[in-house]
């Protein structure tokens, strides 16, 4: 791990710890049952998160930031929990494996956000839910339009985060059928980076 690896680790976990973003976790995953996926794992914030109905956890993501703080929070989870280096582009998991599949604030990041979908899709059980929290394009001109304006500097920063994804059509082009949406502002923060999409979508096969 070099140097920019251990600053961007610090920068993720004091950013997704903040006291405005911890308070939209727990309604996002309080569906979450069974044996669960989560796809870009981060620093395992969502981990306090699950509700007693989950039975098991797998997380994938390509960093591996701030290990050591990981393997703590991982030993101290409830359930196992079986973490996995890899990009959600391509999961070398079974095909109808998963009761759940969970990402928060991820589909702005992975490069191809159209293929982990549709790997979602593969790996649910015909009756699994996908559980999501994202923030996205704003329905506002003027802010899609500063949006559009910030994504080279937030790219930088964010490792890739781009602001302006249309998360609900993403899923929904992936095959996956939304359920329940709702849109939301994340309270204090610019509009460019609290426009919120938060909700669950059906494999439905
Ligand atoms: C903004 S962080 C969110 C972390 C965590 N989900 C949370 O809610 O705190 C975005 C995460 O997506 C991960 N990521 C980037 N590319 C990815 C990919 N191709 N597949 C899976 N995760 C990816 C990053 O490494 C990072 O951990």
């Amino acid at each position: 791990m070099g140097p920019s690896d251990w600053i961007f680790g610090r920068f993720l976990e004091w950013s997704m710890s903040s006291r405005t973003i911890s308070r939209q976790r727990p309604p996002a995953l309080k569906d979450a049952r069974g044996k669960v996926l989560e796809i870009g794992f981060g620093t395992g914030l969502n981990l306090p998160c699950y509700p007693t109905a989950v039975t098991q956890l797998v997380v994938v993501d390509p960093e591996d930031l701030m290990p050591k703080r990981v393997a703590a929070r991982i030993s101290a989870a409830p359930f196992p929990v079986t973490r996995v280096t890899l990009s959600a582009e391509r999961l070398p998991l079974e095909d109808d494996a998963f009761d759940c599949v969970v990402s928060t604030f991820t589909l702005c990041t992975i490069p191809d956000a159209s293929a982990a979908l549709h790997e979602v899709r593969r790996v649910l059980k015909r009756d699994g839910r996908f559980l999501f929290l994202e923030h996205g394009l704003s329905e506002e001109p003027s802010v899609a339009k500063w949006q559009r304006r910030l994504n080279p500097i937030q790219r930088r920063i964010g490792r890739g985060c781009t602001l302006d994804r249309r998360i609900d059509s993403l899923i929904s082009d992936a095959g996956l059928q939304i359920t329940r949406l709702d849109r939301f502002l994340i309270p204090g923060m610019p509009r460019t980076h609290a426009t919120m999409y938060r909700g669950i979508a059906a494999a439905r096969k």
